[in-house]
């Protein structure tokens, strides 16, 4: 490859949590082909690949990571002319800063990203879990996305084949790694788009402990419901394991409160998710990638 290759390099410093082991082999491709190729090179060769991209929703094993860790890193976001209606596509690298796309786009007044205010991580990392909120998610405002189908061949995905759901879509049931995409935004007022982001990331600082190191949700709502509520009904909010605690601020929140080891979070997640089912039948599910 012609990317960064760094070997037992520590991937805690490569996630928001700042918990992890080392990655046997990190590569950070240098564009696509690179990408592309990294991954047929594993995969003929049996070698597990884990693929990352701003690290905000996964919690990485304390005794870290075999064989390739596949950091994706391309960026690059590039407008396109207003079409009819004053739609606007715009083509985008997995790499890229979720939040920065969401600024851009609302300077320029193009309105459907206001749900992604607030989230952590890349524009890719978004796509695979279609990260948002209640109010809508990222998948609904995809043209396409380019993956890397297994073998190492670039394809473009038009959106009805991304199987996009709630947290979920085909690329993360398949582990199929997104380099780039093209969503599509309907035209809006700057102000008005930029006060709703503002409401977005506002309503999260005020409820979600922030301050601290974190994987955002740790478990998906249940329909109908919320982990939150769930967690905090069974009195588990302040839970300490080692240096990781349910937060008091927001149960479905870890918190790392510095030296957090991913077996103390393990440890609080099964007690919560036990906890739940016993008291309540709800079995949750993980959203932070395990
Ligand atoms: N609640 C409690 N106790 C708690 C926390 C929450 O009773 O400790 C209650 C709240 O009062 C509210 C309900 O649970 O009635 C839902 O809580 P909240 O509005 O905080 O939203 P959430 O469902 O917990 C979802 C997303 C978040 C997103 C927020 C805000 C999921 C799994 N999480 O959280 O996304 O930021 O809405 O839009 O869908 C993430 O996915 O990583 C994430 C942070």
């Amino acid at each position: 490859v012609k990317g960064l290759v760094k070997v037992a390099e520590p991937l805690a410093r490569y996630t928001t949590f700042r918990i992890g082991g080392p990655a046997d082999v990190l590569v950070e491709p240098a564009d696509e082909e690179d990408l592309a190729r990294a991954l047929a090179w594993a995969q003929e060769r049996g070698v597990p690949v884990t693929l990352l991209g701003g690290g905000s929703n996964v919690l990485v094993p304390d005794e870290g990571l075999p064989g390739l860790v596949l950091r994706i890193g391309l960026d690059g976001i590039r407008w396109e002319r207003p079409g009819d209606g004053g739609r606007r596509g715009v083509v985008v690298g997995a790499g890229t800063v979720l939040a920065r796309l969401v600024h851009e786009a609302a300077r320029r007044g193009c309105r459907g990203l206001e749900p992604c205010a607030g989230i952590p991580g890349t524009v890719g990392g978004a796509l695979v879990m279609n990260a948002g909120t209640r109010d809508g998610s990222i998948g609904q405002v995809v043209d396409w996305v380019r993956v890397v189908e297994p073998g190492g061949q670039l394809a473009v995905w038009p959106r009805e084949q991304c199987g996009f759901a709630y947290r979920s879509s085909r690329m993360q049931a398949e582990g199929i790694p997104v380099v780039a995409a093209r969503l599509v935004l309907d035209p809006g007022d700057p102000q008005a788009i930029l006060q709703e982001i503002r409401r977005h990331t506002a309503y999260r600082q005020r409820t979600q402990p922030l301050r601290y190191p974190n994987c955002g949700s740790v478990f998906k709502n249940p329909p109908g419901d919320a982990s939150g509520r769930l967690i905090e009904a069974c009195g588990l909010k302040g839970l300490r394991r080692g240096r990781a605690q349910i937060s008091e601020q927001h149960a479905n929140f870890i918190i790392n409160l510095g030296g957090a080891t991913a077996e103390d979070v393990l440890d609080l997640m099964t007690t919560a998710w036990r906890c739940v089912r016993d008291r309540f039948g709800v079995i949750l599910e993980p959203e932070v990638r395990l």
